[in-house]
Order: C-alpha cells, then structure tokens, then sequence
C-alpha cells in the first residue's frame, strides 16, 4: 500500500480507511501511544498499538528516533492533542535507533546542542518549522519573479573579480600548498593555476546579472555567496543565500518599489502557506521573551510584526536626514553609542540601524543616497556628486537585510570611479563593455536570504536558519 505522508492525511482525515505512514518516532507513552513524524508537517500523527497485540520484541524497538512504518485505521481519536489517529495492524521498525546513545532526548535543548547535532536537528518542531519556511521562501521568490517576467539567471560561483571590491574572498586553487610554483619574483605563480590566474568563490553575482539585464530587461540571480568576512556575529555567515534581481531602464525608485514589494509579497506569501509553522514559532518566541529582561523584550509577538510590516509603508530616509536624527539622538548626545555620529559621511553601525528602526521609526526604513566613499565602485554618482544613488532597507531587530544601488551606467564616471578605488579595468573589460554599446540606467539589489528567513522565523542567530552553517572555524558536516 502507498504511503501517506502525515500532513495529506491530516488535511483529508479520511476516517475507516486504512493507511500506510512512515516516520521517524518522536516518543512512545505506555507502550501503546506513539507519535509519529515525517517531516511534512509540524504535526504528529498518534499511532495507537493494542496492548498484547504486537511481539515484545518489537514493541522493545519502537523507541524515540527509529524510524518505522505502520498499517492501520484511521479513526476519530477518543485523547486530546488530535483528531485523528492510527488504530495499527501492523508496525514494522526500518531503522532502530538506541535511545541510550540517541541524541535527540524528548525534552528542550539548547540552540548550542542542537548546532552541534546538525546532522539531527532537522527532527526537532523548531528546526522541521524554520527548514518548511525556508522552502516556502524560495519558492515565494522564485514565483515573484517569475509572475513579473524576470527572468532565473545562474550566474557562476567561480570569479576572477570582487565584485564587491572588498577585498573578502576565498581562494580556489588546484596548486600544492606545500610547493606552490613561483615565479622570478618568488611570488606564487597563479598563471600555472586551473584557471591561468587567480580565482575566488563569488561574493555577488550582482555583476553578470548586469550583463544579463542589459539584453533581457530584468533578471534575477538565487545563489550561494561566500565572504571570508571574521564577523563572530548573530548575523553573518560565511556562505550565504542571496537573491539578486538586475531591471534595465531603472532608477533606485523603481528599485526601492521593487524591493518593498517584494518583501510584502514574500511575507505575505509565507502567512498563507506556512501559518502552523509560523504559529509555533510564534509562540515559542513568547516563551523565549518570558527569560529576557523587560526592556531586551520584542514589542510585538512574530505574526503581529509580519502583519505589522505588510501593512505599513517603508519609511524612506536619506542618509543625510539619517545623520541628523542621529547625531540628535539620546543614545549619541550621551555617549552611548559605541560609536558615536559626528561628521557627516560616517559608515553607519548596526548599533546606528537599529536605533532608527527600533526606536526612532519603529518600522522598516529604507536609507539612500549613501555617501560614495562608503559604497562600492559601481553605484551612480548623483548630482551632489557626493552622494552615491544607494539603499539599505533595514529591519526591525536584524538591521541590513537588502543593499542594492542604481548602477553607474556612464562610462567615463565609472572609469574615473575605479581609478579612484583601484579596480583594474583591464580585467573588467566586459563590464566597462557594456557602458560602450546601449548603455541604459539600470538598477537592482541584493536580499541576504538567511537575514530574511531570520526576520520571518524570529530565530535569534543565523545559524538556525541555514541547514549546515559555515562560519569563521566551523565546517563540519
Ligand atoms: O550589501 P551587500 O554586500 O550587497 C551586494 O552584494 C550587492 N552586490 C547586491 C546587489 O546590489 N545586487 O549584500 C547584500 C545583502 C545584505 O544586505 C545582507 O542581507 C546579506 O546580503 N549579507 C549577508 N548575509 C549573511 N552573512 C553575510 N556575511 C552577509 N553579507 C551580506
Ligand atoms: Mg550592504
């Protein structure tokens, strides 16, 4: 007989019918009640074993962690918890699972455990939530941008530019740590690498999605990036998600538009397909918060804040006011801030973000017009010249979730910009190309996909939003 997944049977109730389910037990009470999940679903289904029906043997085998299948009846359940249940004829024990040396013990565990059993965690109600919502998301961008007729481009993970011009990559070589070959120099000659020269893992794909917008109007790119950046944080990693979509014959209005559209969509989206998910993890956070002082406190519990963002306008704020309401603030005058605001043109902290989205606007914000030697080579110069045509869009309690800019599109600027900052030209040949045949304005962004599914599942670190974390020393699994 086919098997049912927990959640179909769920949603079909079909009662008097017989069913075959499998999964993973989660506990076994009285030698008669277990509660089985497969992962479809937040939801256990109760299998109910007659006592003396079934071999001791067996019975002894059925043990938190094991994974079996089962054949019975569905019928209306006589206990609280559920609707239905399982009468069984038949338990069959696939994998056992010895519940001296099993991991996972039905009771709480730490974040920190549960990181260093990332091989289990999947198992557990909070990460089976986080990991359906992640799915959710993917799918809602993907759907996003199809249904506005942008179009998926894979852009390559292994780059010989920094797009980002930060300097953060990490290497990809096939040469001999030991005894790389060198040249007259005594420096390590690349030209003998795979590629013939020095090649990194991407930090952005940002650049060839422009190539691609420039002939087929709006695309996005949905890929892994890597920065070897040493933030021992809450909100980095060392491989990240991220999604970036490129439109031609856009300004950073059209790109703020796009970026606050699609967030709502996305929050929007994962409300109407993930409410269960989303529910527990509300109220787990509600019994998190129950351990932090007063004032550290959320003020809105995790569906009124989704709700909360859909139905507000982001607020948009120049860097300059930015400034001033902060140099004005309580937390600068009394020096409170690590870092405290006094000339303008001064990179903006995350202590900074989230005074203004937490305390000053109590909602998200979109900061633009950036000042240009805080940002990257390729965004365009504005009159002022002075202020570069960028946006952040920060969130309550994650800070930068989305950068993105209005490209340079006019050669000689940018050619003067990367003079300035010291990118090499020749390199970059195909991307000053572009400036030389139908150039036109264009515009995108990037959404750090981790920093999102971390705002929508309210998970406190980034690490339990990303099945296997790398972050500076941990690679395992
Ligand atoms: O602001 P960033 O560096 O922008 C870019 O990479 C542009 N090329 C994007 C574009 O315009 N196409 O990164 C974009 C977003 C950040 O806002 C943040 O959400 C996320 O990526 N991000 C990280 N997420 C997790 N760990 C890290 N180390 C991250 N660095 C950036
Ligand atoms: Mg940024």
């Amino acid at each position: 007989m086919k098997r049912i997944r927990i959640k179909e049977l769920l949603k079909s109730e079909p009662i008097g019918e017989k069913v075959t389910v499998k999964g993973w037990v989660r506990t076994f009470r009285n030698n008669q009640f277990v509660a089985l999940n497969d992962g479809s679903t937040l939801d256990n289904i109760q299998l109910v074993l007659q006592l003396g029906d079934f071999e001791e043997e067996l019975i002894k085998k059925v043990t938190t962690g094991a994974a079996v299948s089962a054949v019975g009846t569905v019928v209306k359940s006589m206990g609280k918890g559920q609707s239905v249940e399982i009468t069984v004829e038949q338990i069959e024990v696939i994998g056992e699972s010895d519940p001296e040396k099993y991991p996972l013990q039905p009771k709480k565990h730490s974040m920190e455990f549960l990181r260093e059993n990332a091989h289990l965690r999947f198992r557990t109600n909070t990460f089976g939530a986080v990991f359906r919502i992640r799915h959710a998301a993917a799918m809602g961008i993907h759907r996003f941008f199809d249904e506005r007729g942008f179009l998926y481009l894979h852009t390559p993970i292994l780059t010989a530019s920094d797009a980002e011009g930060a300097g953060e990559m990490f290497r990809v070589t096939t040469l001999s740590a030991q005894y790389p070959p060198l040249t007259e120099e005594n420096e390590v000659d690349f030209s003998k690498d795979f590629f013939g020269k020095e090649a990194h893992l991407t930090v952005s794909g940002q650049l060839e999605a422009e190539l691609g917008a420039l002939a087929l109007s709006d695309v996005y790119t949905f890929g892994p990036t890597f920065r070897a950046e040493h933030s021992h944080t809450t909100r980095h990693l060392a491989e990240f998600w991220m999604i970036e979509p490129e439109m031609a014959f856009a300004d950073l209005n059209d790109n703020m538009d796009l970026a606050e559209e699609m967030l709502k969509y996305l929050i929007a989206y994962l409300l109407e397909h993930c409410s269960k998910d989303l529910e527990f993890l509300d109220q787990r956070l509600h019994q998190e918060e129950k351990n932090k002082p007063m004032d550290q406190r959320s003020p809105m519990g995790l569906i009124e804040k989704l709700q909360f963002c859909l139905q507000n306008d982001f607020e948009r704020v120049t860097y300059t006011e930015a400034i001033n309401i902060l140099r004005n603030s309580k937390p600068n005058k009394k020096k409170k801030f690590q870092f405290v605001i006094e000339d303008w043109g001064a990179d903006l902290q995350s202590e900074h973000e989230r005074y203004l989205v937490e305390k000053h606007f109590k909602k998200p914000v979109i900061l633009y017009n950036y000042p240009k030697d805080i940002k990257a080579f390729y965004m365009r110069v504005n009159e002022d010249e002075k202020t570069v045509a960028a946006m952040d869009i920060l969130f309550p309690g994650i800070g930068e979730i989305i950068g993105g800019s209005q490209r340079e599109e006019r050669l000689a600027v940018l050619q003067s910009r990367m003079e300035e900052m010291d990118i090499p030209q020749d390199e970059m040949f195909w991307y000053l190309d572009i400036r030389k045949f139908g150039s036109c304005p264009h515009a995108g962004f990037g959404l750090g996909f981790e920093r999102f599914v971390q705002f929508v599942t309210a998970m406190g670190n980034i690490r339990d939003v990303i099945p296997f974390p790398r972050t500076p020393g941990t690679i395992t699994f």
